[in-house]
């Protein structure tokens, strides 16, 4: 008897599901596995990865947590595109082999585990928080809607990794900050209540910044959560360049290291 997953409907067909295997610790080269699996009506790519652990090969490694496209744990590149698994239908990818790599331009941890730290420290680095002058806060920073519209697309981002993945400038430097730090640099440096630009300023305006990006567009193509970081790296590259033209204005002799506050380029 076939066995089936819980919860979802009847088997339509089975597809062969062919997944990148790699242990570190195992100093073995990685490989193709193939499994295949019941494609039941509603199944996911995550719950056909899930049913190869539980019915098939339990030394498959892969992370998930929320299983809805909330916690941005699941991606992976699934037929060639980096997708969130759990957000991924099986049978809308019309195919009978589902190919699954895990996110590129990463170490791997094992199997379609890859290794975030860059990710998050580079996420870190661009200090992804409001930056206030002084030392405590006084009480409620108010907004106006038309202010916070000027970064909220950006606020979307869940952090899955996927545009660090598909970026080429990514694959060639490994220093780059990236798509995910990059626009998250912008939504603060766009809120009307940050005052961290001077702060941000050299680690964005260095060769593994801003100016790294090729605008090959990758990004925003995968994002998930259509976050267009590609859009919010154009967007950055034109708040600098008016940092620089107004402090040329301020003193056309010299154009030191200090550069004008924001306050006076937004
Ligand atoms: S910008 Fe999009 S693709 Fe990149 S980490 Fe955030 S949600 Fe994922
Ligand atoms: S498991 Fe959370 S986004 Fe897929």
């Amino acid at each position: 008897m076939e066995l089936v997953l819980k919860g979802f409907g009847e088997v339509v067909k089975t597809v062969t599901f062919r997944v990148r295997r790699y242990d570190p610790e195992k100093k073995e080269m990685p490989k193709y596995m193939e499994y295949k699996v019941p494609v039941q009506r509603g199944m996911t790519v995550l719950d056909g990865v899930l049913y190869i652990k539980e019915h098939l090969d339990p030394s498959l490694a892969a992370r998930y947590s929320c299983r809805m496209g909330i916690c941005g744990s699941c991606a992976m590149i699934i037929n060639g595109k980096e997708r969130l698994a759990c957000q991924t239908q099986i049978l809308e990818l019309n195919k009978d082999l589902i190919k699954v790599d895990p996110l590129g331009n990463y170490d791997t941890v094992k199997d379609l585990v890859p290794d975030l730290n860059k990710l998050f420290k580079n996420h870190e680095s661009v200090k992804p928080y409001i930056v206030r002058e002084e030392a405590e806060p006084y009480g409620e920073y108010i907004q106006l809607p038309e202010e916070r519209e000027k970064y909220a697309l950006f606020t979307e981002c869940i952090m899955c990794g996927a545009c660090l993945s598909a970026c080429p400038t990514m694959a060639t430097d490994d220093l780059y900050l990236g798509p995910q730090a990059l626009a998250q640099a912008y939504r603060y440096i766009a809120d009307s209540r940050d005052a961290g630009f001077n702060e941000r300023l050299n680690l964005l305006d260095s060769k593994h910044g801003v100016w790294r990006c090729h605008f090959a567009g990758a990004c925003s193509e995968v994002c998930p959560k259509g976050v267009d970081p590609a859009l919010a790296i154009q967007l950055l590259r034109g708040v600098l360049s008016k940092n620089v033209f107004i402090k040329y204005k301020q003193n056309p002799a010299k154009l030191g290291p200090e550069r004008a506050s924001i306050k006076e380029v937004l």
